[in-house]
This record gives C-alpha cells, structure tokens and sequence, in this order.
C-alpha cells in the first residue's frame, strides 16, 4: 500500500500538497497524520466527500511499502505514521520546501527545493506531465500557495510561486473561496466593521446553543464580512453568529455554525440565501435591518432543536473497581451486572477499564489473585457529558466500542452504553427487559412464595390480569383446572413482558378455547387431533390453549392425582426447568405457583437445565433455544445440560431438522434485540456447519454485526421509523459471502418467496450498489439517489454496516439524511393546470424535479412548477389546446 502524509495541524499548504501528490499517485491512500489547522478542518467538513481522508489509525500501516511525504520531512511531525519506517524496505518520496534539520528523513526521492509554498513542487510537476486539474483543484491548490506565501507576500516567496498561481488561475481557482478560507490580516475598513459588529452583537442561548446575533449599516460596501463573522464566532467562542449589514442599497446576511443541531444554510434560505450547513450567506435588496434580525431570531427558535446529551442518557453512579481489586472479584462483579467492562478508578479518578476478555487472559494464566492494575487498559475513550448523541454513535461504531465513560476533570460521572443509546433514539420502544432480569433481586421480588399474586399485581399490565381473571372465571364455570405454562411465567417471575399466553387445561381444551373465545367475543381455531386451539381476540391478541396430556395417567383409576400428573407429564415434556412452571388460574388457588422441577431456583441462579437426558435427541431445536435463552437472559447452561448439548451436536442431531424448523429458529434467535452473542455461541458450539454451512462468523463478520443495530437504527430513523426485517439483515450479513448464489442458502432455509427476494437484494444488489458508490468522483446528489433507488430500508442499513469504504457509506448517510426532506411541493395536477395531458411522462417529469431538489436546483413550489414546464418543453411535448 502506498499512503501519502503531511505534517501533523496540517495547514492548507499540507493539504493541497497531498491532493496535488494524489493526482502524481492516484492509486495511493491519503492518510491524515494528525490534527488539521482550525480552517482546513472547516474547509474539510465542507468538502469531505470530494476527498477520501483516512486516519492513521485507520489502516494497516505494517502494509505500507511507500511513504509519499509532502510539505514535510520531519520524522517527528507525522504522529502515528512514524510506524511505517518500523518496515526496513519502506520507500520514502519526499516534496517539501523546508530548509534542511536535524530530524530529517532521507528519501529515495527527494523533490526538496526552497520556494514559498510545497504546492508550487507539485504544480510544477503535474504542470509538465500536462495532468489536468479542474477548478476545484485549482482552488485548493491555489489556497496552499496563497496560505503559505501571505497572498505572496511572505520574503520567502520565490516567483515560481508567482507563476503556480498564475497557472491555477488560468486553471479556474477561485478567489473568493481563497479569501473566505484563508487565515489574512484585515483591511482598516474590515477591522472598523468588525469593531462595530462585535459591539452590536447580542449574545442568546437557545436550547443549549450559544448564538451570535449582531447588525450594522455603514455607507459603502466591504468585502469579506464572511470572513468577519467567522472571527467573532472566533473570538466569542459561540456556537454560530449570523450577522446583517446594510451597505449601500443592500443587507447582507452572512451565518456561520459551529454547531451540527443548526444548519444556517436553512435558516438563510429564509431569505433566499444558499450556502451550507455550517457557512450561508443571503442578500437582502432595500431591507430592513432590524426587521431581518427578528426574522432570524424566529427562524432560529424554529431550527434550533434540543440535541441528546451523554449527561442525559448516562446511567449514573457507575459500579466501578479500585486497581487492587483482584481479576477474580472484578470477573465476579461482572458477571453479576452482566457487563462487559468496568471501569477502574483511583481514588475519585478514572485509571482504566477492564473488560471481561483481560479478565479470562489473566485467568487463564492463573492470575486470578492479581490486581486488575496490572491487565486494565489505560488508554480509555471517554466523553464528556456534553457529548452529543451524534459523537457517542460514531465513536462507538469507529472504535466498535459498548461504552463510554463520562467524565468530567478525571472523574468519573457516569457511564453510556449501547443499550442507553438505542433507548435513548427508540425511546419507549426499546426493550428493557434483557437489562433489568440481570438483576438478581429482581427475582425475589415474590418474596420466596408460592402465590405469586404480588407479583402479578406488579409485573402485568391492567388488560393481560383482566384477561386471566376472565379465564379464572371460565375455569370454574366449566370445571376445569386451567394453568397459563411456559415462557408467560418465566418473563412473569422474571419481571419483563411476555404477551404469549399459553394455557393447559385439564379436560378439554378445545372446547374450554370455544367457551373462552364467546365469552370474550374473540375467533377461535383448533387442532382437534392435537387437542389444541388458538383463541383470537378482538384486538388480536392470541391465547394459545393446549390440553393437558391424558396419556401419561399414572393412575388411571384414581381421579385426583391423575389430573396433578398429567399437569405434571405436560411440564415434564418440556424444554428446560424455567420453561417448564405453571401458574394456576382456577379461582380456588389462583396465583399459585406450580414448580414441580425447581425452575424458580434455575431462574434466581440464572441457569438453564434441561429436564430429561433426551431432551435434545426428541428435540434438537432445543440445542438453538438454550442458545437463545443463555444469551437473551445473561444465564449460564448447566454443566450436565452442556455436555449433553455438546453429545447432540457431535451425533449430528442439527442435521435432522427440516428446513422449516431451522428456519423458525434462526427467526427467533436472530430476531432477537441483540443477537451477536447467540450467534458467536453458536460458532462456538459448531452449530453452524450443521444448519447453515454458508454462515461466516469470523473477525470481519463480527465487526459488521456490531454495527449493524447502529446501521438498521439510522436508516428506520431517517425513514421516520421504518421497520426493518431484523433477522433477514442478520442472515445476509453471515452468509455475505456466498455472493449472488441464494440456493446455496435457500436448500437448508426454504425462506418465503419476499425472503428471497430481500436475500437477494442484500447478497445480489447491493455489492452493485456499492460499486457504483464508491467512484472517486464527487456524485450529484441525485446521481446517488439513482444508485440507489431499487434499495429497500433493509438494503441501505446492510450497506452501511457492511461497505468498508467511509465514501460509501457517507454518500449513503447524506442521501437518507435528504432523502426524508425531498417531498415534492408539486403533483401531477400541477402539471395538469399547466395544460398537459396525464401521460406517463408526468412520471419522468416529477422524478426530474425530485433529482433536482436533491441537488439543490430547486427549493421553492414556484421554481418546481418552473422546472417541471421547462423540461416538457425541453420534451418537446404539446399542451391541450
Ligand atoms: N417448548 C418446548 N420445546 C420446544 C419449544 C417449546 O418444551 N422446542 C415449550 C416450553 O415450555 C416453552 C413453551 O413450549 O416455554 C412455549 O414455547 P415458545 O412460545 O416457543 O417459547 P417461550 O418459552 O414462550 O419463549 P419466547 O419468549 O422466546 O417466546
């Protein structure tokens, strides 16, 4: 790999060096070494996707083989990268206009000559070889020489500078762009203006923004008030200013944001201004100051929103561990708190984290009596508590990292994790339940008895205990005994919600469903040959009623306890301890607890027990719920239950089960909230060759899976909560590999024709869809949106979770950040007022004006309609007469 480099706080000088280097070395990474200049790095947010920047830390530097360095040859101005002169065979290039010292690199080749800027080298060379350079170019390039020179005035400007320059003008640089960008001392007439605008300005903080708000009149017309604006926003240290001049006959309007919650851009185009999020400006003919600046104050109290802070999400106070804590106690700890790290701290400051993998290093190496301070990391990201959402996700996605200590002067304040954020951005939707059951008391919470009353009364909701009294009600009435079973009084006990009500009756079953289903005016349908029956009620929710097994009678003959047995035989058959207690209904002992097998005990301790030696062997999907379970709950499968597990799996029982059934539990395991784990425990165990050979969990896969809730929550929040088919993206990123061949995957799936179809959207589509993104060359808007079009939601997330390349998935990201805005102000009836005829071109006319809203062309319902009659007339189309 080759990477090109220049000095750490690049300046403009850096950066157009190194896009000059890239057109010598198209092939090779630009790779920043550090920070950038405070104007670069503004110019940079502007222009990003023009560029493909990369962070040191962002590629492999043991497989750099050519350094290209440039405004530079000091080893110990370019920060990380230093790594790559580790490589004995490295070949280093070097363009630089530094005079020579002391800590120099040698180069292999060496363009090194003392003129004003390093840009001028590189324009001298691409202006022999005859390369092209287009305007845009020719501007950044110019910014370097100008930058560097002082606008040439700098005594170490040579006239090869002179003469760059005048090639990059003749070339189409753009000199107001280098004036707005370029760091220049001000003119009298500038520095009066701005006196005058820093003493105007107000200062307003709206919704935690710090805003700038300043006007003035002055006689005749200055230039540069861009550049006057960006200097308060300097000086004052505000988020963004917005200043309104009048001069001669005009107002001019110029905003600057620092802060991503305000976009100027929008607030200016209040005024028929344009520009971007964070740099607008607008003119105002024979306007009137201060009526404008009421309209910008009104416009900013409508942009301004709220944004999410980590001090509002953070889970506070944070259990933590000294750094004499031994690595047994803090594995203890964690397991207790179901997390993965921990912070370490000493005294009140934060020292380190350790995470559950130090932990079984150490242990492994029989160092459980050792204090964690020796196998904590130190170097820890953290966040302050004014971080904003935004940062939290794309540091936890860049550094694939759960959670973020909040920390304010080197203590520690708080803590937020994956699972704050997700709750934070589905508020109510999230669920809680995987958190809460980790905590132990909850459990106890029935006080040990077996009437579990209380806790009905506090685990359910109002209409679910209304139910089970009417079911109470219907028992007696029929004389029956009736239990709800399973997984409604496990998530009972356990405190988290469970809307699946599954009844046993002991008699008839079907006909306690019919009695239930007029009582409640709900439908019913039975499996007489099961003795089995579903009761759908009126708001859809289902009741699934069972009879009680007779074969299993013990005693025939002795009533009573037959019916007990048959209860019994019924929960006997079942999956694993927890799953397998029941909750009487009947009147006489409603609430109490039946627990023939000591679930209750298994659900306190966290363990998942299976209840006869054949369990897996009847039933190896049993094999994938202990899986699901054990990760779902933070339990731990029982010793004896492993082995027989593991005794299933050798003997090859996965390979028994139909399609169907693989599929309904690869469903349930990879519908689940978060599913990473049951699908590396499934790795673990050697399940997969067994069901799904195709099924890839290696390094690269489990990065992706990681990324793939943050991918599937932006594109359903930018799609206004858009659902998206969770274990389907799931399943096309373990099986991403098999490329376009879905029967490879469908012979052991047998998925649903729509399953297919997103199958191969995912595995077909979007590695098109990838190529098309990933050209160097800057895309229209609306040429994305064209790239795009046959995706679905579940599409974009998998290519923004799966795609390595940052331009790919920031293209993406920008076009579903648009796209929700892009609704057109027109329709077809407009066109019709126009005087055309309906025909299918009022198709192609409003996809025309959507393209052009994306790139901007269009904003208002005047310039659509504008639009729309120029492009038929463009077609060539006749009205009705
Ligand atoms: N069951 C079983 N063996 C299986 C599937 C289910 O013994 N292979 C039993 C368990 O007692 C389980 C009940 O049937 O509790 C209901 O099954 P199901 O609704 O699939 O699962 P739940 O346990 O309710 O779990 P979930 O929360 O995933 O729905």
């Amino acid at each position: 790999m080759e990477i090109i480099v220049s000095h750490n706080n690049t300046d403009f000088d850096g950066l157009a060096s190194m896009i000059a280097a890239k057109k010598l070395f198209p092939d090779a990474e630009l790779v920043y070494s550090g920070k950038l200049h405070r104007n670069v790095r503004e110019f940079m947010s502007l222009h990003k996707d023009t560029f493909n920047f990369r962070l040191a830390r962002d590629i492999a530097l043991k497989e750099v083989t050519r350094l290209i360095l440039v405004d530079t040859k000091g080893i110990s101005r370019i920060g990380e990268v230093r790594e790559v002169l580790k490589n004995p065979e490295i070949e280093v290039y070097i363009y630089d206009h530094h005079p020579a010292s002391a800590d120099d690199l040698k180069g292999s080749l060496e363009v090194i000559e003392e003129v004003g800027a390093a840009t001028t080298l590189l324009v001298e060379i691409m202006k022999k070889q005859g390369l092209e350079i287009n305007s845009f170019e020719a501007t950044v390039f110019a910014l370097g020489i100008y930058e560097d020179t002082d606008c040439l005035t700098f005594t170490s400007t040579t006239s090869r500078d002179a003469e760059a320059v005048a090639y990059l003008l003749s070339h189409g640089a753009k000199l107001p762009v280098v004036s707005e960008f370029i760091d220049r001392p001000l003119s009298e007439q500038q520095k009066n203006l701005l006196n005058k605008l820093i003493v105007a300005s107000e200062s307003y903080d709206i919704n935690g923004v710090k805003i700038l708000i300043t006007s003035g009149e002055i006689g005749e017309y200055v230039g540069g008030l861009a550049l006057l604006v960006h200097k308060m926003v300097d000086v004052s240290n505000a988020d963004v200013a917005i200043a309104a001049v009048l001069m001669d006959d005009r107002v001019h309007i110029v905003g600057r944001s620092h802060d991503r919650v305000v976009d100027v851009s929008r607030i200016l185009a209040g005024f028929n201004g344009g520009g971007h999020a964070m740099a607008a400006s607008a003119t105002v003919r024979d306007g009137n100051v201060e009526t404008i600046i009421n309209k910008i104050k009104t416009l900013l109290q409508e942009h301004v929103r709220p944004e999410v802070a980590a001090e509002n999400i953070m889970s506070a106070p944070v259990k933590t561990v000294t750094l004499d804590t031994t690595i047994e106690e803090a594995g203890k700890i964690l397991l207790r708190y179901g997390h993965t790290g921990l912070p370490v701290v000493d005294g009140q400051k934060m020292a380190g984290i350790i995470s559950r993998r130090d932990i079984d290093k150490a242990k492994h190496h029989g160092l459980g009596h050792a204090p964690v301070k020796g196998f904590m990391s130190r170097r820890v990201i953290t966040i302050s508590g004014k971080t904003t959402l935004p940062e939290i996700q794309h540091l936890m996605i860049d550094h694939n990292i759960g959670r973020l200590p909040v920390v304010n002067n080197g203590r520690i304040e708080g803590i937020v994790s994956r699972t704050d954020v997700l709750r934070s951005l589905h508020g109510e939707h999230y669920p809680e339940k995987y958190e809460r059951i980790y905590n132990i008391t909850q459990v106890s919470t029935g006080n040990g008895s077996d009437n579990l009353k209380l806790l009905m009364a506090a685990n359910l909701s109002g209409p679910i205990r209304d139910l089970l009294g009417q079911i109470s009600y219907l028992a007696d009435r029929s004389g029956y005994r009736v239990f709800a079973v399973g997984g409604f009084v496990r998530d009972l006990i356990l405190g988290v919600e469970n809307l699946d009500i599954d009844l046993v009756v002991e008699g008839d079953g079907p006909g306690f469903a019919r009695s239930l289903a007029e009582f409640l005016c709900g439908r019913v349908r039975v499996h007489n040959k099961f003795g089995t029956a579903m009761v759908i009620l009126h708001n859809n929710f289902r009741v699934d009623v069972a009879t009680a097994r007779t074969e299993y009678y013990e005693y025939p003959a002795a009533l009573p306890k037959v019916e007990v047995s048959s209860l019994k035989q019924d929960l006997y058959r079942r999956d694993f301890t927890i799953n397998a207690m029941a909750l009487t209904l009947s009147a006489r002992n409603f609430g109490k607890l039946v627990d023939y097998f000591g679930g209750r005990r298994d659900l306190e301790e966290g363990i998942i027990r299976v209840l006869y030696n054949l369990s897996f062997v009847e039933d190896p999907t049993r094999i994938l719920r202990a899986v699901r379970f054990e990760q779902r709950y933070g339990f731990r499968i029982e010793t004896q239950t492993l082995s027989l597990i593991k005794r299933a799996i050798k003997a090859k029982m996965l390979a028994k089960l139909s399609a169907d059934r693989v599929r309904e539990e690869l469903k349930h395991i990879l519908g689940e909230a978060s599913p990473t784990g049951a699908i590396l425990r499934m790795s673990e165990l050697n399940i997969w060759p067994f069901i799904l050979p195709a099924a890839n969990t290696d390094q690269e896969s489990l990065s992706i899976l990681k990324k793939l809730p943050f991918a599937m929550e932006f594109v359903s929040s930018t799609g206004g909560g858009l659902k998206l088919n969770t274990w389907v993206l799931y399943l096309g990123v373990l099986v991403r590999e098999t490329g376009c061949r879905i029967s490879l995957i469908d012979e052991k799936l047998r998925m649903s024709r729509e399953e297919q179809r997103k199958m191969s959207e995912l595995l077909c589509l979007c590695p098109e869809v990838v190529k098309r993104l990933s050209g160097r060359k800057p895309m229209k808007m609306s040429e994305i949106a064209s790239a795009v079009r046959e995706l679905s939601g579940e599409g974009f997330a998998f290519i923004l979770a799966v795609a390595g390349e940052e331009v790919v998935t920031e293209r993406l990201k920008n076009y579903l950040a648009r796209a929700g805005h892009n609704k057109l102000l027109i329709s077809g009836e407009d066109i019709k007022r126009l005087g055309y005829q309906p025909a299918p071109y009022f198709k192609d006319a409003l996809d025309a004006v959507r393209d052009a809203r994306l790139d901007g062309a269009v904003a208002t319902r005047e310039d659509e309609i504008r639009f729309v009659a120029e492009f038929l007339d463009g077609l060539g189309v006749s009205k009705i007469q």
